[in-house]
């Protein structure tokens, strides 16, 4: 039976149970030349029921301004890198759903997060990243302290009625994993490790606190948020929308996994054919050769001048060639050790979503970080995009380049710095507006999901159905 053909449920078969047939992930995570993690071998599946999704929540004003009201303020929300604000002073321009914050860093080396906005007249106290010794307000010159207490009213005496230790600029919670730092406004809900499980355990080997995002590009794209992200949440587009990934993209075989209500994750093996195509006659050196054109992660930590050609040697799957290779550039590239590094490791695409709009892949590749966050109406969104790149151990960390900002009209393919990359979004792009559109013309007002291969979408959804009825 090939991937394309129905198949009845079994007497005992549950529905969410059916699987592409073929070699699944647990059979290639056995199959590796190295032992994986254990928790790569475990399924997080859950079957969350087959109900349609409406479509209004997609595009309806009135389910923006809930999100607004009832979920933003309530989660921890990905804000900034630690490589964004290395030194004290150092502060970023985090902005969301309507909030503006400044994080800053503080003296002993703490972040705080303050609300951005001058509690004289309601300027916004920056609009830039930057360092500063004080925040003056551009407008009258109230200031405050980088640790948010009050510095100064000019003319004081026109202000008596105001007390210093009431004017400390209001702070929201922050939180640091793994050199990312997250803000909550609602000071209340679990704590971040809670939240992010099991993401601290899965990627202590994976170490993103020694990673610096060394490409960073934002653009407009007008689809909503929640679209947006879910088109990068299933390796089921793939076939029809991304084919040339197919000769050494396991798409169909991709496992999907979900924990709680904040994390999920899909593992998607590369190095194989796809089970949508037919192998016959198809060389293990043609699927290395085709995963170097179009993937371009053999080793190359998205420099294409250090790109490793590939030869299969006689007897060896593409899988565990580009294995070795990958092993050993590695490990001349960082200067560690990554003979016991797994296969899967070093080439699947082992990508983790963080509730409501966060995103991170593990693995010792080149780590890739989304984030989408909604735009000024419900139609448009804004998708960033980081690579982060792994530092050698004598190597000191630099900071964050500059983010590079794709309007409407630009191409994803205007930012060479995201390699091939780019032309993979590019295809996505190509859904996108026509996604939103359809979802506003729908008279079914619904979609409909696959059991297993879409279940992260639905249990995204599901928890932003929780916040917002409570
Ligand atoms: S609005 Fe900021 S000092 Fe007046
Ligand atoms: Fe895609």
């Amino acid at each position: 039976m090939d991937a394309e053909t129905p198949r009845d449920l079994g007497e005992n078969e549950m529905l969410g149970s059916a699987r592409c047939p073929g070699d699944g992930w647990i059979d290639l995570m056995e199959a590796d030349s190295r032992e994986v993690p254990a928790f790569l071998k475990t399924e997080h599946y859950e079957y969350l029921g087959s109900d349609p999704i409406s479509t209004e929540r997609y595009w309806h004003p009135d389910f923006a301004t809930a999100e607004n009201a009832k979920l933003w303020p309530y989660v921890w929300q990905f804000a900034a890198r630690e490589e964004e604000l290395p030194e004290p002073g150092d502060y970023v321009v985090f902005e969301n759903a309507g909030r503006s914050y400044l994080l800053v860093r503080q003296e002993d080396g703490a972040v705080r997060a303050f609300h951005n906005v001058c509690l004289h007249r309601g300027r916004k106290l920056r609009t830039e990243s930057g360092w500063a010794s004080e925040f003056t307000c551009p407008f009258h010159g109230f200031s405050w302290k980088p640790n948010g207490e009050l510095s100064n009213i000019p003319c004081r005496w026109d202000f008596q009625h105001l007390e210093d230790d009431k004017m400390k600029l209001p702070e929201a919670s922050v939180g640091r994993w793994g050199g990312y730092i997250f803000v909550r406004e609602a000071d209340e809900g679990p704590a971040l490790e809670e939240y992010l499980h099991p993401i601290p355990t899965h990627f202590k080997r994976w170490k993103h606190e020694e990673c610096v995002t060394t490409a960073w590009v934002a653009k407009v794209v007008p689809a909503n948020w929640k679209a947006t992200m879910e088109a990068f949440m299933e390796s089921y587009h793939a076939y029809v929308t991304h084919p040339q990934l197919m000769p050494f993209h396991g798409d169909a075989n991709a496992s999907y996994h979900v924990w709680g209500d904040h994390v999920n994750a899909s593992w998607s093996l590369f190095g194989v054919i796809s089970p949508h195509l037919d192998p016959t006659n198809k060389s293990q050196q043609w699927i290395v050769d085709e995963f170097e054109r179009y993937n371009g992660r053999t080793a190359d930590n998205f420099d294409a001048s250090a790109q490793v050609h590939v030869e299969v040697p006689e007897g060896l799957t593409a899988r565990r060639a580009v294995g070795e290779v990958a092993r050993l550039s590695y490990a001349k590239l960082y200067d560690q050790d990554f003979s016991d590094v797994s296969d899967s490791e070093l080439m699947d695409a082992l990508v983790y979503n963080v509730f409501p709009n966060f995103s991170l892949w593990g693995g010792f590749t080149p780590s890739i970080i989304y984030h989408w966050k909604p735009g000024p109406d419900p139609d448009h969104c804004i998708m960033e995009v980081r690579i982060l790149t792994r530092m050698r151990p004598d190597q000191p960390m630099p900071r964050c380049v500059p983010r590079k900002f794709l309007g409407l009209d630009e191409k994803w393919t205007d930012a060479p710095e995201l390699g091939v990359l780019g032309d993979v979004f590019e295809q996505d792009n190509g859904n996108l507006p026509y996604v939103q559109q359809g979802l506003k013309a729908s008279v079914t007002g619904q979609i409909q999901l696959g059991n297993y291969q879409e279940i992260r979408v639905r249990h995204f959804e599901n928890t932003i159905d929780k916040y917002l009825n409570r």
